[in-house]
């Protein structure tokens, strides 16, 4: 079985749940603590061994690919003012020359179609992909915990975390529940919660086969009038093995305004130099117990 090398992060949607602060930066960029949300999850691929990224863009979206790149002018202004430690933090976060690749989805078409934008690129080989307005707090990282379970596995691969409401959420259905590894037989999209067949949330972290871009190819629209992923991959366990990894760790939502609130605490939590000021920041805003 070939490694996972490759990683899609569409980046494409309108944020359009926590406007107006999208309104002319991308959701990805928004900062979570002290960097923007695009750096962790570039991050936690990387620990897994990505060794490229495919970006599908849209409009207004150009900061991200900037993000990526040299800032010459800053860069030689804090050498001048000799800031090491952040110079070379900004170094470390530099991607290798020519592993990030960023393919435009013209229109928003939904997720599905913005995964299919990214097929020429991806090729003939199992990728992962990483919904960026999710962040998740795992050791090791998310994927990285995937790509084990993957390597005993293959097929495809989902990554699940338990919630309290199944009805918010894309909900899996496991075969049987004897481990945090488990066969799937299939998945549905915000069930009524006396009806869901289990508690597992998909949390937008997957392996998929190059498979499923010809499903993409003829997917038409679901839910919400988009090409939906969950649609294809529907389709695609009528012929492929999917398993669900329920992966040690916790999962941030950035896509709404209090998930967002929520990751800049828990991101500004375990901040080795800012976490206990952090913490009594919590308290005092949380007033006398
Ligand atoms: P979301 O539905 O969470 O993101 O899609 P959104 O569309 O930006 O948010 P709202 O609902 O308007 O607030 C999950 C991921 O899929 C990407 C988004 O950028 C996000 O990372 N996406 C979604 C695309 O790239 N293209 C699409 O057409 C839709």
């Amino acid at each position: 079985m070939k490694p996972i090398r490759k990683a899609v992060l569409p980046v494409a949607g309108l944020g359009t749940r926590v406007l107006p602060a999208t309104k002319s930066i991308p959701k990805e960029m928004l900062p979570v603590f002290d960097r923007p949300a695009i750096q962790y999850v570039v991050d936690e691929a990387r620990a897994a061994g990505i060794e490229h990224f495919v970006f599908v863009t849209g409009r207004n979206k150009s900061a991200i690919e900037d993000y990526f790149d040299t800032a010459y002018e800053l860069e030689s202004t804090l050498q001048g003012k000799n800031k090491s430690a952040i110079l070379a933090e900004l170094e470390r976060n530099k991607p290798v020359p020519g592993s990030m690749s960023f393919v435009r989805q013209q229109a928003p078409l939904g997720l599905g179609h913005a995964i299919w934008c990214a097929r020429d690129i991806v090729g003939d080989e199992a990728f992962a992909i990483l919904l960026p307005d999710m962040l998740v707090q795992a050791q090791p990282s998310c994927l990285a915990q995937m790509v084990e379970a993957y390597d005993r596995v293959g097929g495809n691969l989902i990554a699940v975390e338990p919630c309290e409401d199944p009805s918010g959420y894309g909900i899996i259905d496991p075969v049987d529940r004897s481990g945090p590894l488990m066969k799937m037989k299939g998945m549905v999209e915000k069930p009524p919660r006396e009806s869901a067949p289990s508690n597992l949330f998909i949390t937008g972290r997957y392996i998929l086969q190059p498979d499923i871009f010809d499903l993409l190819a003829d997917q038409g629209a679901g839910a919400g009038g988009e090409i939906q992923l969950t649609d294809a991959m529907v389709r695609l366990m009528a012929s492929q093995d999917f398993h669900a990894l329920e992966y040690a760790g916790q999962s941030y939502d950035c896509g709404s305004k209090l998930g967002y609130l929520r990751a800049n605490m828990a991101y500004a939590l375990i901040d080795p130099e800012h976490g206990p000021a952090a913490a009594e920041l919590v308290r005092e805003f949380a007033g006398p117990s």
